[in-house]
């Protein structure tokens, strides 16, 4: 389909601020912190980094190129490129997989429009201790109905917005709102800095104890690092066919990567400090960063207004990655099945609605969904690590194989430098496509499977 009916960027700049708008989200400043409570702090994160430009930047490039070269959603990308085979399969799971994650991701981004409602109606004005703060988000949790109406409404919201399309809708909803973030979020990890006790929270998350390293470490470490920058599933392939031509897609590329990778540098800024002050468990788990944070506010001198713009803006940032992972889903049926954007997003919003509701009931004590029989684990803490570890690490394995293997590293770099910018040490990245990425991946995979350290 030509591009300009599919819709484009206006510019290097809009992707990059659309793509930095889907990596940014609820993984740096909910999953991240968590995540790295739960795996032992300074270790797991020094693996992440590692992840982020070892396997992380070459994933993304090569998603890119994919996406900018055949400008197509991804199961059509895969079967231009490689017509004829089982590949289109691999795209068919990054849309499956960008599906079930918008499904339960939608449940957190409910929390923050709970604690955005709370923040601006004062309801957490009151609450300093970490305690106070427990008691706010057990009547969140231990109220289903309020999920899932928080989880629909965030799904209703990201659907209206994919219907405006590309250039109208997701690009102006990023270009201003990002950098907003970024500099709200310097200034609360410097408060939370400076919390009495918080410089216990920095050497947690930044003296890495090599002994608390295990295979699920290293796993989580990756499955973060893909979630992370949305790679994996065939978001970055969607967002690199809007590209222009004639953009230095692959400097747009490594910029969306620092971009998000400080993000949740400064989000483990935020909480860790604040998180030893206030006397919460790193290993608290997916509810940590709403337990947390109320208590950073409570310390800020006009915390209430700082509440409510943090929260707003956590909000825009979970919206701009829903968006993502709702546009490759409707990209798909719109490109491949010849729907109308409107049928896609109506029909795709309300199934993920209700693939949502398990999720959104899994967080309540006594509910079926709390504790799965059998594997004593709730149902959205399955999807986040089936879908949001297992099935990116998989695909981002299969996304080198593919480029480093099936259509050549060559062809990659044509495809990035077809803007006419050279792509910088492209030796290295070809190696790194084609040996590191797939062994390491491969390997961790294998690994957790026979030791069997699920992560
Ligand atoms: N990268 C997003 C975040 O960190 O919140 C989550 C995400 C969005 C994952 C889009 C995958 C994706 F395709």
């Amino acid at each position: 389909m030509a591009s300009a009916a599919r819709g484009q960027w206006s510019g290097k700049m809009g992707f990059i601020l659309a793509a930095a708008g889907s990596a940014i989200g609820l993984g740096n400043i909910w999953r991240f912190p968590y995540t790295a409570g739960e795996n032992g702090g300074g270790a797991f994160v020094l693996i992440y980094l590692f992840f982020v430009f070892a396997i992380g930047v070459p994933v993304v490039l090569s998603e890119l190129a994919i996406g900018r070269k055949t400008e197509r959603n991804p199961v059509g990308a895969f079967a231009v490129l490689a017509p004829g085979t089982r590949w289109r399969w691999l795209g068919g799971l990054g849309i499956l997989t960008g599906f079930v994650i918008l499904s339960f991701y939608a449940v957190i981004a409910g929390w923050t429009l709970s604690y955005l409602w709370g923040a601006v109606t004062g309801a957490l004005n009151g609450v300093t201790t970490a305690e106070q703060s427990g008691v706010v988000f057990g009547a969140l949790i231990g109220n289903p109905g309020l999920m899932v109406f928080l989880a629909g409404t965030f799904l209703a919201i990201t659907a209206m917005i994919v219907r405006g399309g590309i250039s109208g809708g997701i690009e102006k909803a990023t270009t201003i709102l990002m950098p907003i973030l970024l500099v709200m979020l310097i200034g609360m990890a410097i408060r939370s800095m400076t919390l009495p006790g918080g410089a216990e929270g920095l050497a947690y998350i930044f003296s890495a104890d090599f002994s608390k390293i295990t295979v699920g470490v290293v796993a989580a470490a990756l499955g973060q690092a893909l979630f992370s920058l949305s790679l994996g599933m065939g978001a970055m392939i969607t967002y690199g066919s809007y590209m222009p031509e004639g953009e230095n897609i692959h400097q747009a590329g490594i910029i969306v990567a620092i971009f998000d990778t400080t993000i949740a540098l400064l989000a483990g800024l935020i909480i860790f400090p604040a998180l030893f002050s206030a006397g919460v468990a790193p290993t608290a788990g997916p509810g940590l960063v709403f337990v947390v944070l109320p208590t950073v506010f409570a310390q800020i001198p006009a915390g209430q207004i700082f509440a409510i713009a943090f929260y707003a803006l956590l909000a825009i940032a979970a919206l701009t990655s829903t968006i993502s992972l709702l546009e490759v889903v409707v990209s798909y049926f719109v490109d491949e099945k010849g729907w109308s954007r409107t049928k896609a997003v109506t029909v795709l919003g309300t199934a993920c609605f209700a693939l949502a509701v398990p999720s959104a009931l899994s967080q309540t004590e006594g509910s079926f969904f709390y504790s799965l029989p059998g594997l004593g684990i709730d149902f959205l803490s399955l999807q986040n690590i089936i879908w949001g570890n297992y099935s990116l690490s998989i695909g981002a394995l299969m996304v080198c194989v593919f480029a480093g293997w099936k259509w050549g590293i060559p062809a990659v770099i044509t495809a990035l430098e077809s803007s006419g910018h050279r792509l910088p040490a492209s030796s290295a990245f070809g190696f790194l496509v084609k040996f590191v990425c797939p062994v390491a991946v491969a390997g961790i995979l294998v690994y957790v499977i026979v030791t069997q350290q699920y992560f």
